[in-house]
Order: C-alpha cells, then sequence, then structure tokens
C-alpha cells in the first residue's frame, strides 16, 4: 500500500518548488510597463516618447538617436559580432554611447539599477 502521508509530502514540495521557480521568474522578468515609465521620464526628452530618436533635446544633434522600431542597433559593446542584442542595449544605457566610441550625448545611466535596466530593454524591444 502506498504510504499515504509520504504522498502527500513529496506532492506538496512539488508545489512549493514550483511555486519558487515562478517567483524567480517574475523577479528577473522585464517589467515592460514600469521601462515605458522609466523611459518617459529620463530618455523620451531626446528619443521621443515613441522611441523614434524625435525627442525635443535632440532636435540639434548631429549624431540623432535611431528610430527603436527598427531595431537598426548600432553598438556590439561585448564584440560578439551581434550588435543591439540584450547585452548590448544594458552596457549602452549603463555606461553611456561614448564609452563604445559614440556620442557624447548619450550619458551614462550607472544610477539605475540592473532591474530598470532590463526593464528599459524590455520597452525598447516592445517597439520593433
Ligand atoms: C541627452 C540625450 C539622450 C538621453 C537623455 C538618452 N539618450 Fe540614448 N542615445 C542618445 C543618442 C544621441 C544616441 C545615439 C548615439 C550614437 O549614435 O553614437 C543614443 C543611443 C541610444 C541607444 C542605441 C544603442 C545602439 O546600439 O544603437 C540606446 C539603446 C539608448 N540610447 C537608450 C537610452 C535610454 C534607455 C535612455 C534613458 C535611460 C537614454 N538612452 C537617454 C541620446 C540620449
Amino acid at each position: 500500500m502506498i504510504n499515504n502521508s509520504k504522498l502527500r509530502n513529496g506532492t506538496w514540495h512539488l508545489v512549493l518548488g514550483f511555486v519558487a521557480v515562478l517567483i524567480s521568474e517574475t523577479s528577473i522578468a522585464q517589467d515592460i510597463e514600469a521601462g515605458k515609465a522609466l523611459f518617459q521620464t529620463n530618455c523620451a526628452t531626446c528619443h521621443g516618447e515613441k522611441g523614434d530618436g524625435n525627442g525635443p533635446a535632440a532636435e540639434g544633434f548631429i549624431l540623432k538617436p535611431r528610430d527603436f522600431a527598427l531595431a537598426a542597433f548600432k553598438f556590439d559593446t561585448d564584440s560578439d559580432w551581434v550588435r543591439g542584442a540584450d547585452a548590448d542595449l544594458a552596457n549602452v544605457i549603463r555606461n553611456g554611447t561614448a564609452a563604445y566610441g559614440g556620442s557624447q550625448m548619450m550619458a551614462p545611466w550607472g544610477q539605475l539599477s540592473d532591474q530598470e535596466i532590463k526593464n528599459l530593454v524590455g520597452f525598447i524591444r516592445s517597439l520593433e
């Protein structure tokens, strides 16, 4: 006969494990809505509310921010021959574009948390 309490214990552990996975998945996921809010506050002056690069502050820039909807990214920050991967966008946001030979206008945003940067990347991707 199957020991009922053992069975119940096993099921319980399975449920707990599943909940733990769910929680960790959510905490590392990109929160696009939070990213959007952060983008409107900090980035839209140059990048435009829709991320099309037509923000009022960028009007006079020689090196304008590009339209994120086109996903025509410029920087390969980790030299893996792929431009504009999530890691590249995160590096550009964290360190600014001048760090990679680009514009002086895109300042480093090192004061943002990893999660905030992840959320911003999620929002930028959602525009493609
Ligand atoms: C003062 C203007 C300004 C602000 C504010 C600004 N950026 Fe930029 N950003 C630029 C410019 C200009 C470029 C293009 C740089 C280049 O081509 O060298 C750029 C480029 C980028 C790129 C493109 C990288 C690539 O590979 O093409 C990303 C991503 C980006 N910015 C994200 C952000 C985020 C996120 C914020 C807000 C936290 C932000 N920027 C705030 C001016 C700005």
